[in-house]
């Protein structure tokens, strides 16, 4: 974490001595030396001006955990405990764990990078540090493991609707969850259920990655975008982006245990990157004509045979090629 906090003295873009940071954060000259030159070898671009001290030449987006709280309503940051990480295995496990060691009621994670990022179907999640927003919020829903059913739908359009209030618009939505632009993924998520408390209460685990300001990286084998590339005028900021991610899906969570999906259905509908496509799923089995979700979120597949319900985390659906 000090490199964030010697990064975050650099933010100005002013010189700063290696002695005034020094006294800044509390170490020696030669921490300070050390921190710079471990940033300056993950990709951070900072000059070194002799006699007088070191510059940032990069544009930085730090994770602010205060920042993320300024940004959100007084009644939001009283009720989440927001955890603001560096490094962790996955922001999923650690909001799981806080959940379990009864740590919080409403967990909000966040991390700069990841290491065991987790994708759906067993998949890694490509998280590279600084880059991107690895999100995980700790839920707890009324209703029962029935209620679930078309949450990670709404989910996204959460985000959707987050991203809107940013200024990203024409987002598509590819069912279950996948977040598109232009066909290209730039966001995922991933639901795990923890358990059901008493009276009926489920615990999940909503999970969120967004690309931001990632340009490269190896191992995604689909075409995929960041926000600060499909979006290039927007000002993409991951603190700004966290806590309108975090209003959203607080915002939709009371409605939702209250009417089910159908009430966010036709905005999913509007964005759903399948219909009218011809999709495959089941290697092949199953052909038809995408016709959108159902009330509670299965995807509607116009077969010969008829519609065909497909469950979401039965099989994936594919547009065929
Ligand atoms: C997908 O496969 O599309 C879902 C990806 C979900 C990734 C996010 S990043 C934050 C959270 N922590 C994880 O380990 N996974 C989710």
């Amino acid at each position: 974490m000090k490199s964030a906090t010697l990064l975050s003295l650099l933010q100005d873009r002013r010189v700063h001595s290696g002695e005034a940071l020094a006294r800044a954060l509390g170490v020696s000259r030669t921490a300070i030396w050390k921190q710079i030159r471990r940033a300056q070898a993950e990709g951070v671009e900072i000059r070194t001006i002799r006699g007088q001290g070191y510059q940032l030449v990069s544009t930085l987006d730090l994770l602010v955990a205060d920042d993320i709280l300024a940004s959100l309503a007084p009644e939001l940051r009283n009720r989440i405990d927001l955890t603001v990480l560096s490094d962790v295995d996955s922001t999923n496990a650690e909001a799981a764990r806080q959940l379990k060691a009864g740590q919080s009621s409403l967990p909000v994670v966040i991390a700069d990078g990841q290491t065991e990022g987790r994708g759906r179907r067993g998949r890694n999640w490509a998280s590279p540090r600084g880059e991107n927003l690895y999100l995980s919020l700790g839920l707890t829903v009324q209703g029962g493991f029935s209620a679930l059913e078309g949450l990670s739908l709404l989910l996204g359009v959460a985000v959707s609707r987050a991203l809107a209030t940013l200024g990203a618009t024409g987002i598509g939505l590819k069912w279950p969850n996948d977040l598109f632009a232009d066909n290209k993924k730039f966001g995922g998520i991933l639901v795990e259920i923890q358990g059901e408390l008493q009276e009926g209460d489920v615990q999940v685990i909503a999970g969120i990655g967004i690309n931001v300001h990632m340009t490269q990286v190896s191992g995604v084998d689909q075409p995929w975008v960041g926000l600060a590339g499909q979006w290039p005028d927007i000002q993409w900021s991951r603190n700004e982006l966290a806590a309108a991610i975090v209003t959203q899906v607080l915002g939709v969570v009371p409605e939702f245990e209250d009417q089910g999906f159908q009430a966010f259905c036709d905005e999913w509908q509007a964005q759903d990157i399948f219909f009218g496509k011809d999709l495959m799923a089941r290697g092949g089995d199953l052909q038809g004509q995408g016709c959108g979700i159902d009330a509670s979120g299965n995807y509607q597949v116009m077969t010969a045979q008829g519609l065909v319900p497909v469950r979401a985390g039965d099989i994936s659906l594919r547009v065929q090629s």
